[in-house]
């Protein structure tokens, strides 16, 4: 049986949480991967935590959105943590996703679409005129001219953007109920992986309360 493929978004400043979360997230049923996002990169210890993590799938959800320079520079600055992902917002621009890429080296250099936290109606409020579905199409066309090595977007989109990003896909905004919080364009996980996402992305749904009985909860709605 092919193992579905599950990056856990330690979302956490508390380093021995995030040692919970490794360690109370451990099975044979799923490939999973950690995802550490601004919270715990930014936190006291995250940067020496992830240091030491050895042989496992590695996240940096940086989210770089800046000048080329500063991108290539931020990309440099990370290499000694030895994450095997590292995320930038495609909006950098067409120049700052090849020089990334060039600077990423070995490390997945992954483009952001749009926020899975945003809607047709945050859309128009920040200025874009285009619908949520068009953007994120012309988003991963960009992402493959600059030779991107994977995409995120939420798994409404994933059908019509495997037609133009033909690499690796990863999908956050996955709930499985009506518990939203701050996401917009949410799916469950089986759905979502019906639909052709490689990598579903789950925070809260894992992290908060009783994370083995939320992992059996997964596998269970999986298999
Ligand atoms: O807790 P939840 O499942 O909503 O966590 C989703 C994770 O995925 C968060 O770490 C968030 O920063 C990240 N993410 C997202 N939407 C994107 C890109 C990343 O929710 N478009």
């Amino acid at each position: 049986m092919k193992k579905n493929k599950i990056f856990v978004a330690c979302d956490n400043s508390n380093r021995s949480k995030v040692k919970e979360i490794i360690n109370k997230t451990r099975t044979g049923k799923l490939i999973i991967g950690y995802k550490f996002g601004l919270e715990f990169l930014n936190s006291k210890n995250g940067r020496s935590f992830i240091k030491k993590i050895k042989n496992k799938i590695l996240f940096a959800d940086l989210k770089l959105h800046d000048i080329p320079n500063t991108c290539v520079s931020t990309i440099k600055a990370i290499k000694d943590l030895g994450v095997n992902y590292l995320t930038i917002h495609i909006s950098s621009g067409l120049k700052a996703l090849k020089a990334s890429k060039k600077a990423a080296g070995r490390i997945k250099l992954v483009g952001v679409t749009t926020l899975t936290s945003l809607d047709n109606k945050s859309l128009k409020q920040i200025g874009y005129n285009k619908k949520i579905n068009k953007l994120v199409i012309h988003q991963a066309k960009l992402a493959t001219k600059a030779k991107l090595d994977a995409l995120v977007c939420s798994a409404y989109e994933v059908k019509s953007v495997k037609k133009v990003f033909k690499k690796e896909i990863i999908t956050p905004g996955i709930r499985f109920n009506s518990k939203f919080n701050d996401q917009k364009r949410v799916m469950t996980p089986k759905q979502a992986l019906k639909n052709g996402s490689d990598w579903l992305v789950i925070g809260r749904p894992i992290t908060k309360g009783n994370i083995k009985k939320n992992i059996q909860k997964l596998i269970k709605h999986l298999y």
